[in-house]
């Protein structure tokens, strides 16, 4: 079931209609702001279908991912995305300029751009280079940009949405909308920071949470089945959509579940949904185990960190004089304030880091999961996890060497 891809055109449709104000009672003109966790096809859906919607909608599109190179500054990455769809538009016009040997372009008589750096936009300010796509193309930009929540973890990145709001409030007037930004990320309350302060790039902006796979995707699959091994019919839904819940809506690892099980080589039986969903659950208490032994290995000091940032979620502040209070009595030790901040500093540098930290200092965790694995072992009684007591192995006690 590799290239099996299930489309949502009605999502598709009624996003359009809210970015380019068909629905009245919509903000997303002002900037459309889409969470969902990880791994639930937000970027597949904003490439293979938002996208299109859009450019038939007559919008000309930008995509880019904040995350394709995290190194780099998040403006220069919207600003290449930008010069390349120029470039396109500009193709022409610049290839008789050059040939004419003319240096100078004059677009829609406003502003000159030196041929010889058509592609880069070196010189223009990222508004500047906007205006310039709306105008070349004379349709309405859309800007897509994925991981946007990526952009405040830098001066740079912070630097350029402040850039993408002030192009917007130039473009758009009451009358005509001539920029739409469409952010998305994998977190709501990291992307809130872009939206929740009086500092904030896009204050007064609301997010909105994309819609995950829902029960008409397993509905789909199950007749998509039933074609292929009509013997099977009629599928149970009801467990496959428990095991599809189990793996926290993610489409990629159902489907490979589904591969195992619907192999060609071994006609499927029975009663198969059964073991997908025993497979998902299996799945599901490996990823708690992993999430378990990164907690385990790290320094008590470091679980005393992540533990209050469980429990406080976005009001932590990890240096308060409550926060070392809390250090210290799960420590046992004393932690003054510089401690706590080599702690945070260890647990950023892990790989993955573990914490993410905005600009402006605030902090989350990087993985949204792990405050359900959390949540889900305190109702359990079983928080905090207890490893095994690694004692110093006895030199005596070793296996018995090799005999020679
Ligand atoms: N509608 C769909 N039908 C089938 N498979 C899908 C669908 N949407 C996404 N997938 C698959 O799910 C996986 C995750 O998709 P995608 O990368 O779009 O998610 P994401 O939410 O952007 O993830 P990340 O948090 O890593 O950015 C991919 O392997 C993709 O092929
Ligand atoms: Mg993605």
């Amino acid at each position: 079931m590799d290239a099996f891809y299930y489309s949502r055109p009605a999502l598709a449709d009624h996003l359009v209609a809210d970015l380019t104000g068909a629905n009245p009672f919509s903000d997303a003109p002002n900037g459309l702001f889409l969470a969902a966790p990880r791994r639930t096809g937000k970027s597949t859906f904003l490439q293979n279908e938002l996208r299109p919607a859009l450019e038939r909608a007559g919008c000309v599109v930008v995509y880019v991912d904040l995350w394709s190179d995290k190194s780099r500054n998040p403006g220069a990455l919207i600003a290449d995305a930008v010069g390349a769809e120029l470039h396109k538009h500009l193709g022409i016009v610049a290839k008789t300029a050059k040939g004419a040997g003319v240096s100078e372009l004059n677009i829609a008589g406003w502003m000159k751009i030196d041929t010889k750096k058509i592609g880069t936009i070196d010189g223009l300010t990222l508004a500047d280079a906007i205006r310039a796509l709306c105008d070349m193309s004379r349709r309405t930009v859309a800007l897509m940009i994925d991981e946007a929540q990526h952009s405040l973890t830098s001066d740079e990145g912070e630097t350029a949405m402040t850039a993408l709001k002030s192009a917007r409030d130039q473009l758009n007037t009451p009358s005509e909308t001539r920029l739409l930004l469409v952010m998305s990320g994998s977190d709501r309350d990291k992307l809130l920071r872009l939206v929740n302060s009086n500092a904030a790039p896009f204050f007064g902006s609301a997010i909105t949470r994309m819609p995950e796979l829902d029960r008409d995707f397993i509905v789909h699959i199950a007749g998509l089945i039933e074609r292929s091994y009509p013997r099977m019919a009629p599928i149970d839904v009801d467990v496959l959509w428990d095991a599809f819940e189990r793996l926290a809506h993610r489409p990629q690892p159902l489907l490979r579940l589904l591969g195992i099980v619907l192999n060609p080589l071994h006609s499927p039986v029975r009663g198969f949904e059964r073991e997908v969903l025993l497979m998902a659950e299996a799945q599901r208490a490996d990823d708690e185990r992993a999430m378990e032994s990164a907690y385990l290995v790290l320094r008590p000091i470091e679980q005393a960190v992540l533990w209050r940032m469980f429990e406080q979620k976005n009001r932590f502040r990890p240096y308060d004089a409550d926060a070392l209070v809390f250090y210290r009595e799960k420590t046992g030790e004393k932690i003054t304030a510089q401690k706590a901040q080599a702690a945070i500093a260890s647990l950023r540098a892990q790989t993955p880091s573990l914490i993410w930290k905005s600009a402006k200092g605030e902090y989350a965790l990087d993985d949204t999961g792990m405050y359900q694995w959390f949540e889900k072992r305190r109702q359990q009684g079983t928080w905090p996890p207890v490893g095994p007591d690694l004692a110093e192995p006895d030199q005596e006690d070793e296996p018995d060497t090799p005999q020679p």
